[in-house]
């Protein structure tokens, strides 16, 4: 994986995704400019950036969400033209339909029954839920619970990136902890790659192969634009790694000084 600028050659063997952004704007205002991200299966890349910046933009493009953009988003080296099915989307809120049971919640647009019905409730089970809790209301679910069940319905389609927004900011720490847990432990056994939004430089230090400290299109570019920060070492790693404390001090600095 990479960012670099937009006319980089393209690599001889496609990488899984392929986001290659020249420029995005909102009306006459630059968002996103030349950036090249590619992730290959297994890895997991996280956006840091200031508030605004475009991570959530970036997100929307990379799931074909958003084609009002200059550049090309390829998968398996195929250029995408609408909203891909390789990607599931996981959000920081788990934006549960409340008059579904949380099963139909996970197989939706379909319903649960028959395979599918099967498919929902491995799939609780995968993310530390009970099958019979595909029977309950969203509104009986706590905040953790309900974003496991997000999850479950972001891998409903199997796909080949997940892309999260922001995904464990809703929840109290030991959840957090655990949804992170959930996050790698998925990413290991389905060998998809992961795009994580997060303002949390520990969360990025603790999940991210490379993390990418995004800068707000337009600026001085007196800075160098999009830093790419390898991070280093196997997973699951030591929360409390004194070792990668310099990176993250490197990561604050950089984020203070593009909020500036
Ligand atoms: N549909 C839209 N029309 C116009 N401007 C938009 C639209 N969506 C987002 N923006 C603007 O584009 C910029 C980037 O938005 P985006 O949501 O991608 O930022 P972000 O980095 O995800 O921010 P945050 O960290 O606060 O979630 C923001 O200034 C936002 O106001
Ligand atoms: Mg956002």
């Amino acid at each position: 994986m990479a960012t670099s600028p937009a006319s980089t050659p393209r690599e001889p063997h496609a990488p899984l995704v392929d986001i290659d952004i020249r420029h995005k704007h909102y009306g006459a205002r630059p968002i996103l400019d030349s950036l090249r991200l590619t992730l290959a299966p297994g890895e997991i890349v996280a956006l840091l950036g200031p508030s605004g910046c475009g991570k959530s933009t970036l997100l929307r493009i990379a799931a074909g969400l958003d084609r009002d953009y200059a550049g090309t988003v390829s998968y398996n080296g195929e250029v995408q033209r609408g909203p891909s099915p390789l990607a599931g989307v996981i959000f920081q809120e788990p934006r549960l339909l409340p008059w579904l049971r949380v099963a139909d919640n996970v197989c939706f647009p379909q319903r649960a029954r028959g395979d599918t019905r099967n498919h929902a409730r491995s799939l609780l089970e995968e993310v530390g839920l009970r099958a019979e809790d595909g029977a309950l209301w969203p509104k009986h679910l706590s905040g953790g619970m309900a974003q496991r069940v997000a999850i479950a319905r972001g891998l409903f389609t199997q796909p080949q990136l997940l892309l999260l927004d922001e995904p464990f900011s809703a929840v109290d720490a030991m959840t957090r902890m655990r949804l992170q847990d959930l996050l790698l432990a998925i990413v290991d056994a389905h060998r998809t790659a992961a795009l994580v939004v997060t303002h949390d430089i520990d969360e990025a230090v603790h999940l991210a192969d490379r993390i990418v400290l995004l800068e707000p299109a337009g600026g001085a570019r007196a800075r160098p634009a999009n830093r790419i920060f390898e991070v280093g070492g196997a997973r699951p790693r030591r929360r409390e790694d004194a070792g990668r404390s310099v990176l993250r001090r490197i990561l604050l600095e950089g984020l203070e000084t593009l909020a500036r």
